[in-house]
């Protein structure tokens, strides 16, 4: 078969370290070979070169070939999968939006590339913050690309929900099901857990302490990167790469039949949220495609908690506008 050719920008950061790994082992792929096209700035191709060797030195059946590069046409030619990384990440009281300005361009040239370069059929996840207002740029600076192949991850935020809920309701993690990270990757993230399911029944009804859930649980899950950070001097890297993979790896091989999964991909107005902008979502996979999981009732407060988080993503849309970010698609 073919090698899945995956392009990583921000090779030589943190998350990059963790991501390229796993990668080649075959955690996103399964038993695909997989082709590594990693970018990024010219002052990290040393450091790289060392990932490069170390990847080398794994021996891994699985991986067909690497090659690196700092020039975005050259790495992205003929890729399937484009795991866009690589940007600023925050420091201690920054909010993710603090990263706009730095790196929104950085995703507007990433998406001409893409479109002018990448295979017919590429999907694109966007890691790098905050993630789905770069992955509103990135598809907006990509007129050859469907919008549908753009995706942000908000992954990350439904682990930590599910691994907190279990921890919670002393279960494995598997007995959480069918959770929901709703709106942006910021602390105005809504992650729901009416809607989530532990033995059948709802999850806020199983756990039954209203008080956890609206002064703990949501506001930990919301922070927990501002924690990890305070914690640990740097964001969080392997439970991102984690996330990466699992995002990815869901979107082409499909999610559990029963289940879902959350993702930030383009509106198309389900749930109000207005067309076009990136925002978290309940979705299933099959086939390649993403779709949102429709039906879903949410109550007054989810509601207004997915209001305050569109807001959010309203103003950033904004920001990035009047900064010339949005191109013309
Ligand atoms: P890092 O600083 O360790 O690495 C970032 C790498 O990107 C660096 O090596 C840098 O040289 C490279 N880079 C910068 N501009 C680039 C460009 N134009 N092209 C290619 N490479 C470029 O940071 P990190 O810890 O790996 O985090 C990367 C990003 O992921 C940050 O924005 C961080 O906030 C974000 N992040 C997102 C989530 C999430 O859940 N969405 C979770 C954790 C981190
Ligand atoms: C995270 O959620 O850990 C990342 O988005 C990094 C950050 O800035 O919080």
């Amino acid at each position: 078969m073919r090698p899945l050719r995956i392009a990583v920008t921000g090779a030589a950061g943190q998350i990059g370290y963790s991501l390229l790994f796993r990668i080649a082992a075959g955690d996103l792929a399964g038993e695909r070979p997989v082709e590594l096209r990693l970018l990024e700035v010219p002052g990290a191709l040393k450091a790289l070169e060392g990932v490069v060797m170390e990847l080398n030195d794994c021996a891994f059946p699985l991986l067909a070939g690497v090659e690196v590069g700092s020039d975005a046409d050259a790495v992205f030619d003929g890729v399937d999968l484009a795991l866009l990384v690589g940007a600023s990440p925050r420091k201690a009281g920054m909010q993710r939006s603090d990263l706009l300005q730095a790196n929104g361009a950085i995703f507007a040239e990433q998406g001409r590339a893409l479109s002018e370069v990448a295979a017919d059929d590429v999907r694109v996840v966007v890691t790098g913050n905050p993630a789905n207002t770069n992955a509103l740029i990135a598809y907006r600076n990509a007129p050859g690309i469907p919008r549908e192949r753009f995706s942000a991850l908000t992954r990350l935020d439904h682990n930590r929900a599910r691994a907190m809920v279990a921890r919670r309701a002393r279960l494995g993690v598997d007995e959480v099901e069918q959770l929901t990270i709703w709106g942006n990757h910021s602390s105005t993230q809504y992650p729901d857990l009416f809607n989530a399911r532990i033995n059948g029944i709802s999850a806020a009804r199983w756990l039954g302490d209203d008080a956890w859930l609206n002064f703990d649980f949501i506001p930990d899950v919301a922070n927990r990167g501002a924690a990890v950070i305070a914690a640990r001097g740097s964001s969080s890297a392997a439970s991102a790469a984690n996330a990466t993979i699992e995002h990815a790896r869901d979107w082409l091989l499909g999610t559990e039949p029963g289940t879902w999964t959350s993702m930030a991909v383009p509106s198309d107005g389900s749930y109000g949220v207005p067309e076009g902008l990136v925002s978290s979502f309940p979705v299933t996979c099959e086939g390649g495609d993403w779709s949102i999981v429709q039906g879903l009732a949410l109550n007054a407060f989810g509601r207004s908690k997915l209001e305050a988080s569109v807001e959010e993503l309203k103003r950033e849309a904004d920001v990035v506008e009047s900064l010339g970010l949005l191109g013309a698609g």
